[in-house]
């Protein structure tokens, strides 16, 4: 790749990549979802085809090579199947999918946001790719109409480049978000359709159960799907980490391997334990000493917040290295 920000945001040596681009392996058939959940993404997948159709391969894109960005909002509590949704969207239509975290991208390139964004387009354009941007909150926040704080102007910015490159790009963009937030109008305006991803009812959370194994997991005679969905109120991502636990801890049982089963025990204690822990980290999340009316106030905020830490953390690097150089100056003079 030529452009050297991408070798470092794309980068394989990082575990932590802010922007990715894979090839999509799961498709609709790994995915349960409610049925209005899954009629509204029928609906969206229908504009997708369409749209592929009309602008790709009847060329009408060539022509006609403004506003045409199909944009969708998955909206929708963690672990509801967003992120694996835009997977198989990208899976139906037989394209890549880059994936933006964008609340990485924000914080940890404070003052190049911009620069990144047009990076990440240009970067789908060449790939052909559907554009994803993942945990993206920060995006749906309205623009401040007094921009007088360095990070609300940044954001605002953020925001008009994001605008401008949707306005250029010629295919699909997904924002995937977490808070039912209200979108800035002038972006409200480019999305196509918001698909609400709720959480999965007594029977999906059977199928999902189901869907998280192989034909070559062993399980117990005893294992009982519709009882651990009837009793574990979960989402399909809790349930996809319980059932790693239950094979974990089925796998560290003393014994021939190949006697080893995963057994309703497992099963039980592996969600037991994720939603414990969800519970732990909600606590915690209200744990902070605020008065609770604010709460909402201050996860509406939150987006800003990475900035500010990042701003404080570069003062302090950059106030570290001037006392550095005077010392190293200070020693060299003596
Ligand atoms: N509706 C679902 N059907 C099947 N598996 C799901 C579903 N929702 C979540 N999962 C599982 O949980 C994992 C995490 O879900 P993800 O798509 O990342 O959720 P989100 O992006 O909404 O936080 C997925 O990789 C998948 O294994
Ligand atoms: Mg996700």
């Amino acid at each position: 790749m030529s452009n050297p920000l991408f070798r470092v945001l794309t980068g394989t040596s990082d575990p932590k990549r802010i922007v990715e681009s894979v090839v999509p392996r799961r498709s609709f058939d790994d995915v349960v979802l409610p049925p209005s959940t899954r009629r509204s993404l029928d609906h969206a997948l229908t504009h997708v085809t369409r749209h592929d159709l009309i602008f790709s391969r009847w060329g009408l894109g060539e022509r006609h090579p403004t506003s045409l960005a199909l944009a969708f909002n998955f909206a929708g509590a963690p672990g509801t199947g967003k992120t694996i949704c835009a997977e198989a969207i990208a899976h139906a239509l037989g394209r890549r999918l880059l994936i933006v975290r964008y609340a990485e991208l924000e914080s940890m390139w404070m003052g190049e946001t911009p620069k990144n964004i047009v990076a990440t387009f240009r970067l789908a354009r060449k790939e052909n790719a559907v554009l994803l941007f993942d945990e993206a909150d920060a995006i749906a926040a309205r623009r401040s109409a007094a921009p007088d704080h360095g990070f609300l102007r940044e954001t605002n910015t953020v925001i008009n480049v994001l605008l401008q490159e949707l306005e250029r790009f010629n295919g699909v963009v997904i924002f995937a978000t977490n808070l039912a937030a209200s979108f800035d109008p002038a972006f409200e305006r480019r999305i196509r359709t918001h698909v609400l991803f709720e959480m999965p009812g007594v029977d999906e959370r059977e199928q999902i159960w189901r869907v998280q194994l192989h034909s070559r997991t062993p399980l117990a005679p005893d294992v009982n799907f519709r009882a651990l969905a009837e009793r574990f109120e979960a989402s399909g991502g809790d349930i996809r980490n319980a059932v790693l636990k239950a094979a974990m801890s089925a796998a560290a049982e003393p014994g021939n391997d190949a006697f080893k089963t995963i057994q309703q025990r497992h099963f039980e204690d592996g969600i037991r334990e994720v939603l414990a822990s969800k519970r732990v980290m909600r606590q915690s999340l209200l744990d902070v000493p605020a008065p609770q009316a604010l709460v909402g106030e201050q996860q509406r905020a939150y987006p800003s917040l990475p900035p500010i830490a990042t701003a404080v953390a570069i003062t302090t690097s950059v106030l570290g290295l001037v006392v550095a150089l005077v010392a190293l100056a200070v020693a060299l003079l003596r």
